[in-house]
């Protein structure tokens, strides 16, 4: 069960590394940079898509689920980064984009010539726009029908008009994308990134009725459960699954964990946010003490900032304009009224006693911490660019020219590279490679110390008692292992008493990144002296307890 403890690093190849010079980052890039990867501590790396696209939606509009974008490497190139990240002890993971196809994939090409066809039933089709959802993307379209005029009728499309959705009660449909699984595993992937799946298995428009799976689409993620673990047995579903707890425990398969393996908590990182906008910790210790208990197998994603918005669409109306006001304020910083474009350190005035709190924190939660490209050295965003696309820019290696992601001219780059205060000759790779004080070796300890502390991945979680709004004091047990951590949202500086459950006589508190220890008194308590923004982690060493500290 290695995703209990994995550190997942997200990055699209597209703007990683550029290796042939050409202004887009390329396979044999990525595989130069594997190196600096295993030497931050990364075991898994999720690849964003990389399959052939008309570029749209930034590759998740496909239009061959076999295919490797040509701009990208080829198979072979594919082949050498999986074969080197194995080498180096990281799994590598991609995303799986069936909800849709693009506009251009010969399916629906095909689809929407002739009703005849093989593959019109690939898609959803209705004579009159069907029952009317809320577009994912409201500011492009308006509705989820669309008419087709070669086509003759109307198609679904949850996201933009050029992504027809896919049509799963077809059981052709389905065996196509069990054949992509299958074909990504063999090429030597342990798993994907499920992209939205509420959508991926809804039936919305299908008309029918008799389907097992318009009464049960649940079915159908058990069905692709089944049918990967057999091919893999430890390869992962890692799902976008937006949803209130409740929900997302339904797409873990319940108590029975047989659906995905893995979901992203979308609600702690909500209020996490709001936490941080508040200074107080009561907001994100909630979402963390609601989550539902779930199968042993299944785990927590967790994450502060991912390539799309920084959605804050399950808060309230309220709490989310506390946020934009916060970290926000300007309207080129929001998008769909939902969220925000930005990254975090620009949100905290690049603040590094904040951001190493955040980092601190998101390591100590429980589950698997997920980083998207950039955040180790604390890159920051380009609001100048369209949209989502502010966080999308090159990965900053050096204070050279183009930031070290490629020697082309600047007109032939993927994307531009950030400028201002976060801009390459500030924030980049090589300069903090050096510098044992840098954001990226604190990243690289506080991973250390992740992957020290199984705890943090299977262990169960308690709240700490302590007076301060502004600190959340929390442990994770498992086993012999106890972690405790302290971390400090406001600024003010806090001294912390905790009573733990230890006998004082045998049992001490080490200091996991620094270097004072802390004592326990007689009672088993012990008062932290915390500075603004401030945060300890603490093993719990018990006489006996041979666990290297
Ligand atoms: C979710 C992905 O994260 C997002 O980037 C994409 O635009 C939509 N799904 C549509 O595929």
């Amino acid at each position: 069960m290695w995703w209990k403890t994995a550190v997942v690093y997200c990055l699209d190849v597209e703007t990683f590394m550029d290796w042939n010079d050409d202004g887009s980052g390329d396979l044999p890039g990525l595989a130069q940079r594997l190196d600096y990867l295993h030497d931050l501590g990364v075991t898994c790396l999720w690849l964003m898509p990389f399959y052939p696209t008309p570029d749209r939606d930034d590759g998740y509009d496909i239009t061959d689920f076999f295919g490797v974008d040509g701009r990208l490497g080829s198979h072979g190139d594919l082949v050498e980064v999986v074969r080197t990240a194995r080498d180096r002890g990281i799994r590598v993971i991609a995303d799986l984009v069936v909800n849709h196809t693009s506009d251009r994939h010969p399916w629906f090409k095909s689809a929407r010539a002739s009703h005849t066809s093989p593959y019109r039933d690939f898609y959803v089709w209705r004579d009159e726009p069907g029952e009317e959802q809320a577009p994912v993307f409201p500011d492009q379209e308006k509705s989820v029908w669309t008419y087709d005029e070669r086509a003759g009728q109307y198609y679904l499309h949850r996201f933009y008009k050029h992504q027809p959705d896919l049509n799963v009660t077809n059981r052709a449909v389905r065996d196509e994308i069990a054949k992509v699984i299958g074909f990504w595993l063999e090429v030597g992937l342990s798993g994907f990134r499920v992209d939205a799946v509420p959508f991926l298995i809804e039936t919305l428009g299908v008309n029918r009725v008799e389907d097992a799976l318009v009464h049960d689409p649940h079915e159908y993620l058990r069905e692709l459960r089944e049918f990967l673990s057999r091919r893999s047995g430890d390869a992962v579903l890692l799902g976008e699954v937006n949803l209130p707890p409740k929900d997302q425990l339904k797409f873990f398969g319940g108590p029975d964990g047989d659906e995905l393996t893995m979901q992203f908590d979308f609600i702690t990182m909500q209020r996490l946010y709001l936490s941080l906008a508040r200074e107080d910790a009561t907001p994100v210790i909630e979402a963390l003490l609601n989550r539902p208990e779930t199968a042993t197998a299944a785990q927590w994603a967790t994450f502060v900032r991912n390539h799309d918005e920084l959605t804050l669409d399950k808060l309230s109306d309220s709490e989310r304009q506390e946020v934009f006001a916060a970290f926000g304020p300007e309207p080129q910083m929001q998008i769909y009224g939902r969220g925000l474009v930005r990254r975090l350190p620009p949100m905290l005035d690049g603040d590094p006693r904040r951001i190493r709190m955040v980092y601190s924190l998101l390591f100590s939660l429980p589950g698997t911490p997920v980083l998207f490209y950039g955040e180790e050295i604390g890159m920051g965003e380009n609001l100048e660019a369209e949209g989502r696309n502010a966080v999308r820019t090159p990965m900053q290696w050096t204070a050279g020219k183009n930031a070290g992601f490629s020697q082309a001219r600047k007109s032939r780059l993927a994307a531009p590279v950030v400028t201002g205060g976060f801009s390459p000759e500030h924030v980049n790779v090589a300069d903090q490679r050096r510098d044992p004080d840098s954001l990226l070796s604190f990243m690289k300890l506080l991973i250390r110390r992740y992957r020290e502390c199984p705890e943090l991945g299977w262990g169960s979680f308690d709240v700490l008692d302590q007076p301060h709004p502004s600190v959340l004091a929390h442990s994770c047990t498992w086993d012999d292992g106890c972690l405790v951590a302290v971390h400090n949202l406001g600024p003010e500086p806090r001294s912390v008493p905790l009573q733990l459950d230890e006998d004082p006589a045998t049992a001490r508190l080490v200091n996991l990144l620094g270097q004072e220890d802390a004592d326990l008194d007689d009672k088993g308590r012990v008062e932290l002296q915390l500075e603004g923004y401030d945060y300890r982690w603490l093993r719990v060493v018990r006489e006996g307890d041979r666990r290297l500290t």
